[in-house]
């Protein structure tokens, strides 16, 4: 029997839940008029946080209270409307509350039997997404925790199958590529790009002792994407796997006129598409297709007896099908996200934010001393202020320490560069204008500084 006082002072789940629903609506409420970037310096949250846990509970009132008070601050704010980093994403409503059902159930899907609803759901949101995003039938689909993960999961899945240990990709792939690699002691070769940053399929070369090559749709620097079906060409060749890397940009596929950029996907190994980045869903939900099931089984596999169960379910477990035993449910997020948004939904918010970045594109290229540094596919926009790599840094460190706005960088022929992605689903025209504001205004200060040095070496 559980202690009954201790019980009792347990979290009441409907009248802290009330509040802690409430705290999350107020947060969504007033979250565009906080600083996205946290103001506070490393070191700081937790220099305000006792060095240990309390002996006995505190009513969840505390954490609330204590969230407010000493996590707030130290908060980058991803559901900011005037998120621009890296790739912006959101948590829809559906989703924040799908997390909280998923909790509460807690299942844990080490086994088909352990957690059938949540492993059958999986498989129908993968094949419902499959469906949307206009990829071939009857792929198979699991969910991984993140890119990093789906990708490392194919490169070994590639090896177990082909025997070979070389990984291709272009120089403008992923890290995560590098690093899946470099920790399962395989080899990588860069391909070089061409003047838009695709990789040049022309140059891959003899791909005999290749593994995998990894092709990118939707670059993490500017968007750009490979030529797939070249890339498939290669790999039939010789047998090699192709993995493709669409983790921010297969989202887009729900959208017709953006299908251009699944070419020669339908020929793919396997495919990673990242529900977390622009579909609506909260971190983390990477979605991992692949045609070859038999080659993932072949390689994650693995039932210890303690594990074993009759026949009827084997084959269905998840967890044979990548490198965790136990998986949460992250479907259930994906289904209320399909769901409460629809096809409609989901489409909405691609255009919205492939139009806010191509009416960025259009003031930066019509302002004098600005200039834009990549072709821009889909919602992120790579620009910089006409002068050096010094100055584009200190103008990025200046727009966001103020903290009306975040932007991110990148380095592209060997120039520093800012990028702009839309993607929060609360990011409106004024918001893209705010940013657009900031950055003049910002570099506009540059001009006044050279000007007043000017005028104090000429007297
Ligand atoms: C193209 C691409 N692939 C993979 C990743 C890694 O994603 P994750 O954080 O889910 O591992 C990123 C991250 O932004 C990315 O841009």
């Amino acid at each position: 029997m559980p202690d009954k006082s201790t019980a009792q002072d347990m979290p009441d789940l409907r009248t802290d839940g009330i509040a802690a629903l409430e705290w999350a609506a107020g947060y969504l409420d007033r979250v565009g008029d906080l600083p996205v970037l946290a103001q506070v310096n490393p070191g700081e949250i937790r220099a305000a946080l006792p060095v240990a846990a309390p002996e006995e509970g505190e009513p969840f009132s505390s954490v609330l209270r204590d969230l407010e008070d000493l996590l707030l601050p130290g908060v980058t704010h991803w559901q900011h409307p005037r998120y621009f980093g890296y790739f912006a994403t959101s948590a829809s409503e559906p989703a924040i509350l799908a997390e909280l059902l998923a909790a509460t159930l807690n299942s844990v899907a080490i086994l088909w039997r352990t957690a059938p609803a949540a492993t059958e759901l999986e498989e129908v949101v993968l094949d419902w997404t499959a469906q949307l995003l206009g990829l071939p039938a009857g792929w198979h689909g699991h969910i991984e925790d993140s890119a990093s993960t789906s990708t490392l999961a194919a490169i070994i899945a590639a090896r177990e199958a082909t025997g070979r240990d070389v990984v291709a990709c272009s120089e403008q792939a992923h890290s995560s590529v590098e690093k899946a690699v470099r920790m399962l002691g395989m080899r990588l070769r860069r391909i070089p790009c061409d003047g838009e940053f695709r990789m040049r399929a022309d140059l891959l070369g003899d791909l005999d002792d290749v593994a995998a090559v990894v092709a990118t749709v939707g670059s993490t620097a500017t968007t750009s994407v490979d030529p797939v079906s070249a890339v498939a060409d290669a790999c039939a060749r010789t047998g090699s796997w192709l993995h493709v890397d669409a983790a921010y940009a297969g989202a887009a596929m729900v959208c017709p006129e953006h299908r251009w950029a699944f070419a020669g996907v339908d020929r793919a190994d396997s495919l990673v598409v990242n529900a977390h980045k622009w579909m609506l869903t909260p971190f983390d939900c990477s979605l991992l297709w692949t045609n070859r099931p038999a080659d993932f089984r072949a390689a994650f596999s693995l039932v210890p007896e303690y594990l074993r169960t009759p026949d009827a379910e084997d084959g269905l477990s998840l967890s044979e099908y990548g490198p965790a035993l136990g998986r949460r449910f992250r479907a259930l997020k994906l289904w209320a996200v399909l769901r409460c948004h629809g096809r409609s939904g989901l489409q909405a918010h691609i255009r919205s934010g492939v139009r806010l970045a191509e009416l960025f594109e259009g003031w930066v290229a019509a302002e004098p001393g600005w200039e834009l540094c990549a072709p821009r596919p889909f919602s992120v926009v790579c620009f910089r202020l006409v002068g050096s790599d010094e100055r584009n840094r200190e103008l990025l460190e200046r727009v966001n320490a103020g903290g009306e706005i975040f932007i991110s960088h990148a380095m592209l022929n060997e120039r520093y560069v800012l990028r702009l992605a839309v993607g929060q689903m609360r990011t409106t025209k004024a918001d893209v204008q705010w940013a657009w504001d900031v950055l003049r205004r910002e570099a506009g200060a540059f001009a006044d500084a050279d000007a007043d040095a000017d005028a104090g070496v000429a007297t």
